[in-house]
């Protein structure tokens, strides 16, 4: 009924030009005051941002469909309002407009909605052009179903003309309720967010967006997007706050610049917030709502603003670097936290921000059962690398899981106050959910909990990551398929450059993965604590529990991957399924698709010399068996210089391929599909075998991993879960009689 208060269409057939829009030299002062924009009543998250306060943002609104906030948007004019095409397009369909409904006036979204009121929406209006957010034109105007009461609470933001210039560096602010963080949905009572967004210019924000990011994914900033943020990241839109404003401060009234539209998750760094620039949009907004009084306000740009470099040509490309997980020296780590608990040994942990100590809950295991909070916080202490004094602690969140599942078995301690991390002590860097550490990566154990481990030379502590189908299928995924790069995977694998003196038990010992990427270190995984003898070969990838550590923490070192270079190796694409046949581990069974067409993954080329070329056979992830002839010349005492190539020498159909030119070996296959290796040719004949068996000992003496198959058909290794040591692992004898067979210790070869 009001719309016909709201004048007839009559004068716009006479009058194209709306009174507002015309390009008069209407001071802000002297506009009618129903038209007056971008002036909240004085009074007085989003990512990083903080609760607003009441009536500070008046033309926030929140745009339901059905029952809940999906999009935020603004009020242009008593009846428009102004939000993000994508809320409302589905499968390249717009919604119709009787399932949304348009809150105003709306501070938080729990409870009574006191002071707000609710409208309908008439009709959603969308570019033509628009298809999807990255191709940019992602705004939309909602036609109310009848015009909102103007009100304290209540009023419409000023546009900015088409020739409006924010000038870049210039503090805006962006609203909403969407998401504190990634996949992190604002707490109750869902107080509206704010949050201080710097304008980026486009040169600025195109070169950000040119680093490459999470799978290599780079972006092309288009006309008619603007960026708000920082390089560093941390405060930003995030899902949920579509829609919503991005409003400016000019000459004393509140200007919209942008629309909320996309990111590249949310907060991260060298990935600000994109928005739709709502100047160049000036013609086709007037176009849309023409004919409906009164219609947005355009104010002239205030003079002052006017002037400045809006977008300076030199403008450097300023990145982000990583903020954490810099260590001074190898093998010192400035993120090592003990915490002291009165009456127990002290528990190693690592700082993963300025107020978070990140640590096995079963350090604390007698906290967690009996009391939660633990009564007795007080009486604990953090020590922290170059800090004199300990830290307090105020609060201790176990994982939820942490009782019962090895790989929950995760603590958060909060610090009572916050230490400075550009002195002394830093944050390690924790892994997003997708983060693929590539296989080879330089990794390193780090102490972990509680539990004295015999420490050795710190070189022993070198470990490289295997890859995933070897990891994945070595530790028993019978038949599952092998995550792909980007899908957190189940284990994480190092396979240690040294191997373990044998018959040495590590008990008691608990170890995390440190692993590297351009000189940032990463806490990759937490020890498998079923492996308790020998070192861990199976670490729990700590990338899934990235969600909760940032949920409680709200500013852990969460890192974008920095190592891309995929190569052939690493970039698998195609889903591959672990051989079910696991009874013997993942000896003797080809990955399913016989990638690339690898019929016989195990074997080796072995290079000696740079002339003589022999087949090896790889034993387990650090090893390979060859046969001495081979690899030694008679006679001589010098080790020649040996290189071995994996993954290239079983493309042929046949084991004896093309360049191998010695000692192939004999291969046969048991009922269950499993290949054997039951012997290495001799010198000098092709036919001739010396036999693997009787050398049983001394190779799994040597290489505890090695598996073997025997004759009554039980699998030789312990199964997983148990903590006793291999039975002859102790006292290594020297080499096998025969000496017909040599075993080759890997180490991977630096490519600079
Ligand atoms: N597309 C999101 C939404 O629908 C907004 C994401 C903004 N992301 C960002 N990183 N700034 O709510």
């Amino acid at each position: 009924m009001s719309q016909h208060l709201f004048l007839p269409l009559v004068i716009f057939a006479i009058n194209p030009i709306p009174r507002a829009f015309q390009d008069s030299a209407l001071s802000p002062t002297e506009e009618p005051e129903d038209l007056d924009c971008g002036h909240p009543e004085p009074s007085a998250r989003i990512m990083g941002g903080s609760d607003a306060q009441p009536g500070t943002w008046p033309w926030q609104v929140s745009l339901h469909q059905g029952r809940g906030h999906i999009c935020g948007g603004s009020l242009i004019a008593p009846s428009w309002v102004l939000s993000a095409a994508h809320c409302f397009v589905t499968n390249g369909t717009l919604e119709p407009a009787s399932e949304w409904s348009v809150l105003l006036g709306v501070h938080s979204q729990d409870g009574p909605l006191e002071g707000t009121h609710v409208r309908s929406v008439a009709a959603i209006l969308v570019p033509d052009n628009y298809s999807k957010v990255e191709l940019g034109s992602d705004l939309a105007l909602l036609r109310l179903a009848s015009p909102a009461k103007l009100g304290p609470t209540v009023r419409p933001i000023c546009l900015p003309r088409a020739s409006h210039r924010f000038v870049h560096g210039t503090a805006c602010w962006a609203t909403g309720w969407g998401d504190v963080q990634e996949a992190d949905p604002l707490p109750l009572p869902w107080v509206l967010q704010e949050v201080e967004l710097r304008l980026l210019g486009e040169a600025a924000c195109q070169c950000l967006y040119s680093q490459p990011g999470p799978f290599n994914l780079t972006f092309q900033l288009l006309p008619g997007m603007l960026c708000a943020g920082y390089p560093e990241g941390r405060r930003d839109t995030c899902q949920g706050d579509s829609g919503g404003p991005l409003v400016c401060e000019e000459g004393g009234r509140w200007f919209q610049a942008g629309i909320t539209s996309f990111g590249f998750g949310c907060g991260r760094r060298n990935r600000p917030g994109v928005f739709t620039a709502v100047a160049p949009y000036e013609t086709w907004i007037r176009e849309q709502v023409m004919g409906l009084e009164p219609g947005p306000a355009f104010p002239n740009q205030p003079q002052e603003s006017q002037t400045g470099p809006w977008e300076s040509r030199e403008e450097n490309c300023t990145i982000a670097l990583p903020e954490c997980g810099k260590a001074r020296r190898p093998g010192v780590w400035p993120w090592e936290a003990q915490v002291i608990v009165p009456g127990s040994r002290p528990c190693h942990g690592t700082l993963v921000s300025e107020s978070w100590v990140l640590a096995p809950a079963s350090c604390f295991l007698d906290s967690i059962t009996s009391d939660n909070p633990p009564r007795d916080l007080d009486s604990w202490r953090v020590l922290l690398p170059s800090r004199p004094r300990s830290e307090r602690v105020s609060r201790f969140v176990p994982h939820q899981n942490a009782t019962w599942d090895d790989a929950s078995d995760l603590a958060l301690l909060q610090l009572d106050a916050p230490v400075n991390l550009s002195s002394g002590p830093r944050a390690v860097c924790l892994p997003y959910p997708e983060h693929y550490f590539l296989p080879g990566s330089r990794c390193r154990l780090a102490r972990w909990g509680r539990g004295e481990p015999a420490l050795g030379p710190s070189a022993q502590f070198e470990a490289e990551l295997l890859g995933g189908w070897w990891c994945h299928c070595l530790y028993g995924h019978k038949g599952a398929s092998v995550p792909l790069p980007g899908q957190s995977p189940h284990q994480l694998c190092p396979s240690y450059q040294e191997e373990e003196e044998p018959g040495r038990c590590w008990n008691d010992s608990h170890w995390s993965l440190m692993c590297q990427e351009e000189g940032t270190w990463f806490l990759a995984g937490i020890g498998d604590f079923s492996s308790t003898c020998l070192r861990p070969r199976a670490f729990s990838p700590l990338q899934t529990h990235s969600p909760w550590i940032s949920h409680v923490t709200r500013g852990a070192y969460l890192e974008e991957q920095l190592a891309w270079d995929w190569g052939p190796d690493g970039e698998e694409t195609e889903t591959q399924t672990c051989p079910p046949h696991t009874e013997h581990g993942a000896c003797g069974l080809r990955p399913e698709a016989a990638q690339k067409g690898m019929l016989w993954p195990w074997l080796a080329e072995v290079h000696v010399a740079g002339d003589r070329v022999c087949t090896g056979i790889l034993v387990a992830p650090g090893w390979v068996l060859a046969a001495t002839h081979c690899v030694l010349r008679l006679g001589s005492t010098t080790v020649p210089h040996i290189e071995v190539y994996l993954g290239r020498a079983g493309a042929s159909p046949l084991p004896h391929g093309r360049l191998v030119t010695s000692a192939p070996p004999l291969l046969c296959q048991t009922e269950g599909g499993s290949w054997v290796l039951m012997g290495m040719a001799v010198r000098g004949s092709q036919e001739l075998f010396a036999a693997i068996g009787p050398e049983e000992a001394w190779i799994s003496q040597t290489v505890a991993e090695a598996h073997f198959l025997p004759s009554s058909g039980s699998p030789y290794w312990p199964a997983t879960g148990s903590d006793l040591c291999p039975p002859d692992l102790a006292g290594a004898s020297g080499s096998p009689k025969a000496a017909a067979l040599i075993l080759l210790l890997l180490t991977p070869l630096i490519q600079d």
